[in-house]
């Protein structure tokens, strides 16, 4: 949506910038190497952390300011990742085709189905971000775009469960599609 760039856009120009999430660096190797995509990837640190550990990364933002600084990141780091600015509802996801799918403090439950089917059998996929709880750290926070409690786990109950957790605000989900 364009009210989605350029509110993100602005946001970016004013210098904020993802971050590394404990959760890739513990669950990452998890995965087959191979082909990885991140989803709503921001700046990309998440992006440029797994081409640095063989991964073919795929990643993309609706947010083209927030791309451009991924391309330069990762120009300066000298890796290769494959940065697009798109809206996750337009993005091609393929079928069969990651081994590891990564999800971070994004949520529209449009692409779930989309996720589901561009694993590779026991392909990863690490999805993290904040539930219901959430409104009562930050009140003026969109329920849209909070995780009901249990939510992940039951949306992706055909996968198996590698680890689950909901500790206040955050849900994480690490699964393997079977
Ligand atoms: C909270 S940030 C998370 C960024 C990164 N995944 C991280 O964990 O640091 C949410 C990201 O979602 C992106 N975004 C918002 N709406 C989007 C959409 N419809 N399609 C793709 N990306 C979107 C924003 O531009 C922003 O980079």
């Amino acid at each position: 949506m364009i009210e989605d760039r350029i509110k993100w856009n602005k946001r970016y120009l004013e210098g904020r910038e993802s971050a590394l999430h404990v959760t890739l660096t513990r669950f990452y190797n998890l995965a087959s190497p191979g082909k990885a995509l991140d989803i709503a990837c921001g700046t990309g640190e998440t992006s440029i952390f797994l081409a640095k550990k063989g991964f073919k990364v795929d990643a993309f933002d609706i947010s083209d300011i927030a791309i451009r600084k991924a391309r330069q990141r990762a120009r300066r780091e000298g890796v290769k990742v494959n940065f697009k600015s798109v809206d996750a509802e337009k993005f091609s996801y393929g079928v069969s085709k990651y081994d590891l799918i990564i999800n971070f403090y994004f949520l529209n439950r449009n692409i779930f189905s989309k996720i589901k089917r561009s694993l590779k059998q026991n392909g990863l996929l690490i999805f993290e971000t904040y539930n219901e709880e959430h409104t009562s750290v930050r009140p003026d926070f969109n329920p849209r775009y909070l995780l009901k409690k249990g939510e992940l786990e039951r949306v992706f109950r055909d996968f198996l469960l590698v680890y689950y957790c909901e500790v206040s605000n955050i849900t994480t989900l690490v699964a393997k599609k079977p």
